[in-house]
């Protein structure tokens, strides 16, 4: 008989959580990655796109939540709407491109059924043929729940889910950290996205993120680099964002240790700036006198102190305010994962910021990047590591003992704690044993 610890896996979900650790299955197991499709992102507000990325009338994107694809499509009146990128006939998938325009509806390309940005059928080729026997209204793609905050759309797959604002609470603030940046009041999407992926769970870039202490351990190698370029520059010249990044990551770990950690509800954190990365003086300049013309002196230099590293919007994506980035951390199986990084231009702001923003995107997103790479062989090597039967229980309790503040809704940590991983499984347990 199988013992217990092999096989709740397809039982009870939430048993493989338990204080301060993890079954190793939820990073191998299969099966496991059905459910969380089904049980965290059909219900959960997943991160799609930006407003912006779809500027005029027919303009689309294709986006994931989960496994599905959803084509969000901007029709005649402006508004937004999401379906499924499924043909209500015998399911191909309408759109095989990831952005363009299509004022005149998505056609399937089997047999030419046409469906309007909202998701009605409206019409099919050869309707003779159906006389009597279908009404297109019966064959119309049921929209996804779309909602937008601050012009960053989410969708769910649950129409009971809570409102977006209460799946944001606190981390509201991060996305207003990123909007608040821009002296227009505006954010521009660009089309230009770097994307890789990896052949590991989706959880463990999520888990490696904001752990402050594998960059001394696995990132060395970059730190030495970046610790030689750093010694040539110039007194005063500004740090580039992806040598700043470099930088920090060879930071002493006590640094780290007095750095605050702030964990929120429904598995969602951050850790405070720490890259000290910089623009000439006189980007500072300008930038600072656009942005007292927006928000006046004293929101401006309440935007420009504030310095938050990555936020991570559990499950779907991570941002970066002061570096104008956000990247969707996409699912494709339980052993692989796609990360697709977007950068915003800050209309109004020096171009400057927008090439920091461009560097910073390069050495965080790209697969050419120095730091990623060493991350992604920590993930295939966890991937082997707990395909192995010896050792059920991967431990999560660094910092157990260590939280600084404990409030509603918000709770603060040091930064070096896995305080982030175990409010992500504490999620994750909600999650996935909601429905068990
Ligand atoms: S499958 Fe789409 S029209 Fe036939
Ligand atoms: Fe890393």
């Amino acid at each position: 008989m199988a013992t217990l610890l092999n096989s709740p896996p397809r039982l009870d979900p939430s048993a493989l959580v338990r204080p301060g650790r993890v079954h190793r299955s939820v990073y191998t197991d299969a099966e496991i990655f059905r459910l969380e499709m089904e049980r965290i992102f059909s219900r959960a507000w997943i991160y799609l796109a930006h407003e912006s990325e779809m500027p005029a009338a027919g303009d689309y994107v294709r986006r994931h939540i989960g496994s599905r694809q959803v084509i969000l499509t901007r029709d005649r009146d402006g508004a937004v709407h999401a379906i499924p990128n499924r043909c209500s006939h015998r399911g191909t998938t309408l759109c095989a491109f990831d952005r363009g325009s299509a004022p005149g509806g998505h056609s399937c390309p089997y047999h030419g059924w046409n469906f309007a940005a909202d998701g009605r059928l409206r019409g099919v080729p050869q309707r003779s043929n159906y006389e009597g026997v279908l009404e297109l209204g019966d064959y119309d793609l049921q929209p996804v729940r779309v909602a937008a905050y601050r012009g960053f759309l989410f969708g769910t797959l649950d129409a009971e889910a809570v409102p977006l604002v209460e799946f944001l609470g606190h981390m509201a603030t991060s996305i207003d950290d990123l909007v608040d940046r821009s002296p227009s009041g505006e954010v521009v999407c660009s089309p230009h996205v770097l994307r890789h992926h990896y052949r590991g769970n989706w959880k463990l870039s999520f888990e490696n993120l904001n752990d402050t202490i594998h960059p001394g351990f696995a990132h060395s190698a970059s730190v030495v680099s970046a610790k030689a370029v750093a010694a040539g520059l110039e007194e005063g010249e500004p740090l580039a964002a992806s040598l700043g990044m470099m930088l920090a990551n060879g930071k002493p770990i006590q640094f780290f240790q007095d750095l605050d950690m702030v964990t929120t509800p429904r598995g969602h954190s951050y850790i405070g700036g720490h890259m000290g990365a910089s623009y000439t003086a006189d980007t500072q300049s300008a930038y600072a006198q656009a942005l007292i013309a927006h928000h006046g002196p004293d929101k401006a230099a309440r935007v420009l102190g504030t310095d938050r590293h990555l936020m991570l919007l559990y499950p779907s994506s991570t941002w970066h305010a002061r570096y104008q980035t956000v990247r969707i951390v996409r699912p494709v199986r339980h052993d692989l994962t796609e990360i697709i990084g977007y950068t915003f231009r800050l209309p109004g702001a020096p171009e400057e910021t927008y090439r920091n923003a461009v560097e910073y995107c390069t050495g965080a997103n790209s697969a050419a990047s120095p730091v990623i790479a060493d991350d992604l062989e920590v993930y295939e090597r966890i991937m082997d590591g707990n395909g192995f039967d010896a050792r059920e229980w991967v431990p999560m309790s660094r910092g157990l003992r260590e939280d600084r503040e404990a409030v509603p809704g918000l709770t603060r940590s040091p930064a070096t704690s896995e305080a982030f991983i175990r409010n992500q499984f504490a999620a994750w347990a909600d999650y996935m044993g909601a429905a068990a």
